[in-house]
């Protein structure tokens, strides 16, 4: 039986680890061929060991020519491009906004919002000229609620939800789609928690927040992008979908205390 994605040309950025790397796992059990393109150094090893043709690539996604280059690649490999997956970034200093300072400001925004442009838009020449894809970013839950001290990183997110509705509306009568991911709390190695837990633990206080109870995993995400890269989301575009256990419901029921808003980069506390 074919796969969801059998045939499709893929990139995913931030594909050596986490949600990128999962990514890269069920797309190529589903039949896409793929280029995996991080910063880290990790990707080869990576690709080598996905059950599909795949191949590496180390970028920065901050610098717009690494971002044509790897697009490139792509049409080098495949000839063409008709899924991108645009996941790399890292979550920055977590503190409250007054000791928040330019540099991380700059840094963080380089890779979460800007390098999410520059993926879109060279994403979006190289469709143009075989006719279609879709394109399914990756932000975060910080960037649809509040979340205290994700100030800087929220924003970028936040930036980011916007791009995704407003490149939807541009290219929605050109056969592309493009749509986001808003994950909450996912278990990878962004979250501080897991340089001191080998598991995920079940305890910890950030749960309280998650209706469903649970950390997030990064086949979560995965399972999300797979549909958002598919042919099954095909009526959708300019969503940004939560996948974060309800947590941006931001009430977890009648007479239930309201969800602590916590910081997942700090000891949880
Ligand atoms: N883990 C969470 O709880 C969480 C929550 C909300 C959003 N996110 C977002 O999910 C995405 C994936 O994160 P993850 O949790 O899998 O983390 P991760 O650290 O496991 O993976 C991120 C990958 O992105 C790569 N990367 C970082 N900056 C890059 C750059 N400039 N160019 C190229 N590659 C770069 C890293 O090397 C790494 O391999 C990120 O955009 C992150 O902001 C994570």
């Amino acid at each position: 039986m074919a796969g969801r994605l059998e045939g499709k040309a893929t990139i995913i950025t931030g594909g050596a680890s986490g949600m990128g790397k999962a990514m890269a796992h069920l797309f190529a059990a589903e039949g896409a061929k793929l280029i995996l393109a991080d910063i880290s150094g990790k990707q080869d090893e990576v690709a080598a060991s996905v059950n599909t043709e795949a191949y590496g690539f180390q970028a920065d996604i901050s610098n717009e020519d690494d971002v044509k280059a790897l697009v490139a690649f792509a049409e080098e490999k495949f000839g063409r491009l008709d899924v991108l997956c645009n996941n790399a970034g890292f979550g920055g200093g977590m503190a409250p906004l007054h000791e928040q300072t330019t540099e991380l400001w700059d840094k963080v925004h380089s890779t979460n919002i800007k390098g999410a442009f520059f993926g879109i838009k060279y994403g979006v020449i190289s469709m143009l000229k075989t006719g279609g894809g879709a394109i399914v970013n990756t932000t975060s839950a910080s960037g649809v609620v509040g979340w205290k001290h994700h100030s800087v990183y929220g924003a970028a997110k936040a930036g980011v939800n916007q791009l995704t509705k407003t490149a939807a509306l541009d290219y929605s009568d050109k056969n592309i789609r493009i749509n986001a991911i808003a994950p909450g709390t996912i278990w990878t190695g962004l979250v501080e928690a897991s340089k001191t837990h080998a598991e995920p633990p079940a305890d910890f206080p950030v749960l309280a927040g998650i209706p469903l109870g649970r950390w997030g995993l990064a086949e979560d995400i995965a399972n999300a992008a797979l549909f958002l890269a598919s042919d099954e989301s095909k009526y959708i575009t300019g969503v940004i979908l939560p996948v974060d256990g309800g947590y941006s419901i931001g009430f977890s029921g009648m007479g239930a205390e309201r969800p602590g808003i916590v910081s997942v980069n700090t000891d949880g506390t």
